[in-house]
Parts: C-alpha cells; structure tokens; sequence
C-alpha cells in the first residue's frame, strides 16, 4: 500500500511553499523558494550577531541554553562532512542534544520498515529531523505526512537528491553577504532599501544540471534586484530548464555560457563546483572535458582584486590548490558561516530567534 501523501513536486510551488509554512514563518525548511528578501537578511543579521556573542565566555553560555529544551534527529543516509559536522556544531551552539542515524543498515529499515514509519518513530522521539536523502522528494513528502499526524516537528532539509539544498545556499548568500558588506555595521544594519548584491556579477561554474547548492542558491538570488547571474557549463551539464523558467519569471538579468576563461574577469564572485558523477546514468561524465570549466592558476591575472571565491566542497581539480591561501579563497570561511546559518536557522524555527537579536542589542552598539 502507497501511504506516501501525493508528490507535491506537481503542485504549483505557492501551494507547496504553504503546507511547509505556518502562522507566516517557515515550519518546515525544505525549498530555497520558501525565503523571501526580508527572511535572508533577518537570517544573515541574526548569524552575524550570534557568532558575536559566541564570541564572548557569558554570550556562549547564553546560547547554550536557549535550544536546551530541544532535541534534533540527524538523519543523514546520503554522505556527508560538513553539512553533518556543522548541523551537529550548531545544535552545540545552542545547547540543543542530538542523535543520529546514519547507516540505515543499523535500523528497523533492515527488518522491512518503510522510511516513513522511521520518520514516524524519529517524530515521537525528537523535536526537529535534520534530513539528507538520495531521493529529491522525500524530506518534503515526509514534511506533508508529519503534517497529519497528532505529533508534528519540523523537518529540515539538509540536501534532497539533485534538486536542493536550501541551507547551503542560506551559508553560501552569508559569504556572499560578507564579502560585499563594507562594515559589522553594513553586515548587522536593518535596512530593507539595502542590496548589498546591486550591480554584482555572480558565476556559477560546473555541473549546474546536478548540483543541487547551485540550483537553491539560485533561487535565493531572485530576491536581490540588478543582480547578473552567469551559468557557466558545458551545454550537458546546463542548468535546468526550471531554474531558467523562474530566472524568466523573476526578471532576473542572467546569461548562459560556455566558457569560463571569456567571463572569469568580470566576476564579483564565481561558485565552482565539481562534477556530480554519482548521479551518471552510464559513465557519461568520463566523457566531458572540464578544462573551460576549471579555475586554474593560468586564469589569475584576469581576476577581479575582490573577486570572491567560493566552493561548497568536496572539490576536485576544477578548483586550483593555487588559490587555497589567496585571500580571495572564501571557500574556507563558507564553512565555519555555515555552522552560523545553521544556528540561526535553528534558533528562527525555534522562535528564539527574537532572543538572539535582544541579547545583541543589550551587550553591543550596533
Ligand atoms: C554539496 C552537496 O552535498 O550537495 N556539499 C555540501 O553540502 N557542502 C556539494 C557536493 O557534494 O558537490
């Protein structure tokens, strides 16, 4: 018996975005088009002044105790470093005890348990699943059948298929937010008039047809007017064509192209990424030649002097080890601003946002 709820994939995105919402805030985090302009900034606002207070010994010991009545599931059955360790580094931040489960070959899923019931029991024992999973769909089905039950938590999608990965792409428009801030204040100021990605050419660079961080990034970068996004790809590896469909939509000033080396100079930020070769059918990747697609030492002298650099890693050698010590190597700090975003994330789906933004104000000027 199919017990799964119908796939919401085929629902228009409006009435998607609602069942995963409640009372105008995000109740389930799944999709990238779930935040608007005014939620982005609150949220990068709110990891600028929590990695602040963390900062100092009475701020993390405030922290700590704000999520210390929670307890977060991290069901994680797809590979994972970083997203993993930085969920898990956030839940420390705020005191929040977790669990996971990372190998279904350790669960009830072995003696014939469907994955949703497996959600079902994760419910009765934690507040929030934290959820990275092969199948596009699932964290937002499961979203749906949580929804109808007696006991619901939030479900947080921590990269669903090929299709999205919203919380990487909230880590990564914080680095972008950084590098193009000109101050702390710049970066804390609550300023709806403020686009801090006016007039900056952004590129993303790589498999764009499979990399789900590209395509939720995406999304998010509709909300900034007189932006100009360049996919750049083999035309195999092209962004799919219900990214470009919004793009489209949004009237977003966007280009596909072919060829990084002709675009490279006039970047403001390039996002690389490597080839998503587990997602081949037959090996189809071995065929393609990503030299045009790879920042490589040879193309430095044509780099903007403040151009950033990012990556959501693993790489391979579509990204030169040259620039790892360049100060325009922000690949690095993407990571430890994940583990910010996540705890904002966290502390926003919790509704204890509201005490991070007051304990800020009450210690600091800005
Ligand atoms: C990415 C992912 O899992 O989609 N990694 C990550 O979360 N930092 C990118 C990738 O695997 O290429």
């Amino acid at each position: 018996m199919d017990i799964r709820p119908e796939d919401p994939a085929n629902l228009p995105t409006r009435r998607r975005v609602r069942l995963l919402n409640r009372d105008d805030r995000l109740y389930h985090v799944i999709l990238a088009q779930q935040f608007d302009r005014e939620l982005i900034d609150h949220l990068c606002r709110i990891s600028e002044m929590t990695r602040i207070i963390a900062d100092a010994r009475a701020g993390a010991r405030f922290l700590n105790t704000i999520l210390s009545h929670k307890r977060a599931m991290l069901y994680f059955i797809q590979p994972s470093t970083r997203t993993y360790l930085s969920f898990a580094a956030a839940c420390q931040v705020l005191g929040m005890p977790y669990n996971d489960v990372r190998d279904p070959s350790t669960s009830s899923e072995v003696k014939g348990e469907s994955e949703e019931d497996t959600v079902r029991a994760l419910s009765q024992y934690f507040d929030i699943v934290i959820m990275r999973h092969p199948s596009e769909g699932f964290a937002e089905q499961m979203a749906n059948m949580l929804n109808g039950m007696s006991r619901t938590i939030p479900i947080l999608n921590g990269g669903s298929g090929k299709d999205q990965h919203p919380t990487q792409a909230m880590l990564d428009i914080y680095t972008l937010y950084r590098c193009f801030a000109e101050s702390l204040a710049d970066r804390v100021r609550q300023d709806p008039e403020r686009n801090l990605f006016a007039g900056k050419t952004i590129a993303f660079v790589g498999d764009l047809a499979r990399g789900r961080t590209v395509r939720s990034l995406a999304y998010l970068l509709t909300r900034y007017p007189d932006v100009r996004l360049l996919f750049v790809a083999p035309e195999s590896l092209q962004i799919g064509e219900d990214i470009v469909e919004y793009l489209d939509r949004s009237e977003v000033d966007y280009a596909l192209k072919f060829d990084l080396p002709e675009v490279v100079g006039e970047c403001d930020a390039v996002y690389m990424t490597r080839l998503q070769d587990e997602h081949d059918q037959k090996g189809e990747s071995g065929k393609i030649d990503l030299s045009r697609f790879s920042l490589t030492r040879e193309l430095e002298p044509m780099l903007k002097k403040d151009l950033a650099i990012l990556h959501p890693l693993p790489r391979r050698q579509e990204l030169d080890t040259f620039y790892d010590t360049d100060p325009r190597a922000k690949y690095w700090n993407q990571m430890r601003n994940g583990m910010w975003m996540r705890s904002a994330l966290l502390a926003y789906v919790f509704n204890v946002d509201g005490a991070i933004l007051d304990h800020y104000y009450s210690y600091y000027n800005f």
